[in-house]
């Protein structure tokens, strides 16, 4: 399968680092961009095939990654909307807030289109994707998207679009709650007479530790944080205090104000 990939930041990077990893041929993979710098250190890095041109970059292309910012995603959606005539081709979407309704508009009706929401930890392989698929995605499509997604971390589809934003909420944003977090401890740590640069490291490590055994175990979260928990032991009067100033309902409050946002968003860039 020839993936082209339009726009060579982070994102592509990324992706295209994780196919070429898992041994796709560089041949295989194009990448455009306006930027020679970009194109320069992709060439270089991963040996993949470079063009200024979108329209040139996806012509042999079974699949075709649109990994522009937001704001630039009408243009470059169109730029390529005359060349996805001649024959089938999947077209994905790792922007957030874009939705299937407005890439369908400026790519055209018949093209199957998927949208991802990946978020930042997919720049070093350790994220997750959420994906919509839209009408005429067949399931070997899906298998496609996987394929080239699954660098990135694991997928799961949605089945309603709608739902987007609480995914937005809750794992596009979410990096941004666990970074906070660290940085609490952190503080609480040296605030308590730890050197700052332990505190730091112990922090960073058990959040690391509890993500892995909550990922990679069979036990819920709630069990495993039950196992840590003795009556009446330190764990317990930590949970205490966080109990007391209803940590639970903040989030819940804070996941439903990024919810809201991120359907703002979407209706701002949507809407050329
Ligand atoms: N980075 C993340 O952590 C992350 C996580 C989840 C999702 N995403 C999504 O991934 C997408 C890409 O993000 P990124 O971080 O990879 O962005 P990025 O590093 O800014 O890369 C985007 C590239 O696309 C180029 N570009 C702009 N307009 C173009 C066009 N019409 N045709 C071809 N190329 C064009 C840009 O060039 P110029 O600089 O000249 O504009 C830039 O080199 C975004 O929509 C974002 O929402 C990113």
């Amino acid at each position: 399968m020839r993936i082209a990939f339009i726009g060579g930041g982070h994102m592509t990077s990324s992706l295209v680092g994780g196919l070429r990893g898992r041994g796709t041929a560089p041949g295989d993979l194009s990448v455009a961009d306006p930027q020679p710098a970009q194109l320069e250190r992709l060439q270089r890095d991963f040996g993949v095939r470079t063009s200024s041109d979108n329209a040139a970059a996806i012509r042999d292309a079974d699949l075709v990654v649109l990994a522009v910012k937001p704001q630039d995603m009408a243009a470059a959606a169109r730029s390529i909307a005359g060349e996805l005539g001649d024959r089938r081709r999947i077209v994905v979407s790792v922007a957030a807030g874009i939705r299937v309704a407005d890439l369908a508009r400026w790519l055209g009706e018949r093209v199957p289109v998927v949208r991802t929401m990946p978020n930042r930890p997919a720049l070093i392989g350790a994220g997750i994707t959420a994906a919509f698929a839209g009408p005429g995605v067949a399931p070997p499509d899906r298998a496609a998207v996987e394929g080239v997604m699954s660098t990135a971390g694991p997928l799961v589809w949605l089945e309603d679009e709608s739902l987007k934003d609480v995914v937005t909420a809750v794992s596009g944003s979410g990096p941004a709650y666990f970074f906070l977090l660290i940085e609490a401890l952190e503080d609480a740590g040296a605030s308590l007479g730890l050197p700052r640069s332990t505190a730091r490291q112990l922090a960073v490590h058990t959040a690391l530790g509890a993500g892995r055994m909550a990922a990679e175990g069979t036990d819920a979260p709630t069990t495993l944080r039950e196992q840590v928990t003795s009556r009446g032991g330190t764990t317990a009067a930590a949970l205490a205090v966080l109990g007391r100033a209803d940590v639970r309902g903040t989030f819940a409050e804070a996941v439903a104000a990024a919810a809201r946002r991120s359907a703002e968003l979407a209706d701002q860039y949507g809407g050329e």
